[in-house]
């Protein structure tokens, strides 16, 4: 669950980066997609293409909200799965192939997330934008496989991630502790993710990253969520959010909560708390700390210059089974991508290359000698 700025989850005041890009064609006939599924493929043929390596035009369905009650059993308890800022988050059944709502433990399961009737903007922009980042398609994003706009009720259907959230992981009592090779694996996938969004033609600015929007999958593959909604987060009227900041304390760069300035480089912060994180299994924010440890980054950054000192940060449920070179070099890349100056933080490809390097040398070092011996 997000905490917001002040007393509440999200902070802020920035305009979205797509609001130019997301208005509804009037057309609704044209350019239909050749899905057999059923899509709303009016709002979605006429938005802009992502091109990437992902498969560039998929499209989301339109749910009823009668179809949603009867893939949740009306959105009833044994359904619930959490709450967040937005709203509660519902498991539900839904056929593979025609979508259509089926009984539990028939097809394939999706996480719907009903919002928060103050939690949505104006119609159009909310449908628009749902439309155009369903289109996108990435390993290491949640899959938005549809939404439901009827009158004030706005549902989002995902992809559903058996192993919810990594907040719950990291710090959720009783669990049992995440394991080195999976954090490096998980950053290296939230890196793949966010790297992806950055390097779209029109490039996309997560703006709400943190570890509660960080799930995973059976294999603990890790998925960024909540990319469509971020960007356009509640504001409590149904004004135009262009003076909303979205982001939540603790993870949000200083800038971008002093100015609203938003770049991609307020996602590289946000990933830097989220090493720092992982490392140290410490939340974010976490007010039981006292004034002095309350924030993670203040706590943490002393530490992260000197390879000596990093020990002091690290996670004691890892009992000290990790990779010292490893957990130092992710502590330099935390360091620098939490630079005070934006223009001084990586980009998300080179912290990408930094991860995936490590992972490379990581694997060499564990082929069998016969292996090495065959190059
Ligand atoms: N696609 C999904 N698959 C499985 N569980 C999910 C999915 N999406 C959300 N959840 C679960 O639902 C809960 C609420 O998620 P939600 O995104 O609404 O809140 P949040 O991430 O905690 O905060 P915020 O509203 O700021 O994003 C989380 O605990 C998460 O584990
Ligand atoms: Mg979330």
């Amino acid at each position: 669950m997000g905490n917001l700025c002040g007393s509440s989850a999200k902070c802020a005041n920035a305009s979205s980066p797509l609001a130019s890009k997301t208005s509804l064609p009037s057309n609704t006939t044209s350019n239909s997609t050749s899905s057999s599924k059923t899509t709303h493929k009016s709002s979605v043929s006429s938005l802009p293409s992502f091109k990437s390596e992902a498969s560039p035009a998929v499209s989301v369905k339109s749910f009823s909200l009668i179809e949603l009650k009867s893939a949740t059993k009306n959105f009833g308890s044994n359904s619930y799965l959490g709450e967040g800022g937005f709203g509660c988050v519902y498991k539900g059944w839904i056929d593979e192939n025609t979508l259509a709502p089926t009984r539990p433990g028939a097809g394939i399961v999706v996480a719907i997330k009903k919002l928060k009737r103050e939690s949505f903007q104006g119609h159009k922009e909310w449908l628009a934008e749902v439309t155009y980042l369903g289109q996108l398609r990435h390993e290491n994003l949640v899959k938005l496989v549809g939404y439901c706009s009827e009158a004030d009720n706005k549902l989002l259907v995902y992809e559903y991630m058996q192993r919810g959230s990594l907040e719950n992981h990291l710090f959720r009592r009783g669990v049992q502790p995440v394991s080195w090779a999976m954090r490096v694996n998980i950053a290296t996938d939230v890196a793949r993710g966010l790297s992806f969004l950055h390097r779209l033609d029109t490039q996309v600015i997560f703006r709400d990253l943190k570890s509660s929007n960080v799930l995973l999958d059976s294999d603990f593959r890790a998925k960024l969520s909540d990319f469509g909604l971020a960007r356009n987060g509640p504001t409590g009227d149904k004004s135009h959010v262009s003076t909303r900041v979205v982001g939540t304390r603790g993870y949000a760069a200083p800038e971008y909560i002093a100015t609203g300035h938003l770049s991609v480089k307020s996602d590289i912060y946000s990933f830097g708390v989220v090493l720092l994180e992982l490392l140290s299994g410490r939340r974010a924010l976490d007010e039981d700390r006292g004034s002095t440890e309350e924030t993670l980054v203040d706590w943490a950054k002393p530490y992260l210059n000197e390879r000596r000192k990093i020990f002091r940060i690290m996670d004691t449920r890892l009992e000290g089974q990790y990779s010292k070179r490893e957990a130092q070099a992710i502590a330099s890349l935390a360091l620098q991508c939490l630079h005070s100056d934006p223009k001084n933080r990586p980009s998300m490809s080179e912290v990408l290359q930094v991860l995936e390097d490590l992972k490379q040398s990581k694997d060499t070092t564990l082929l069998p000698p016969r292996a090495h011996s065959r190059e």
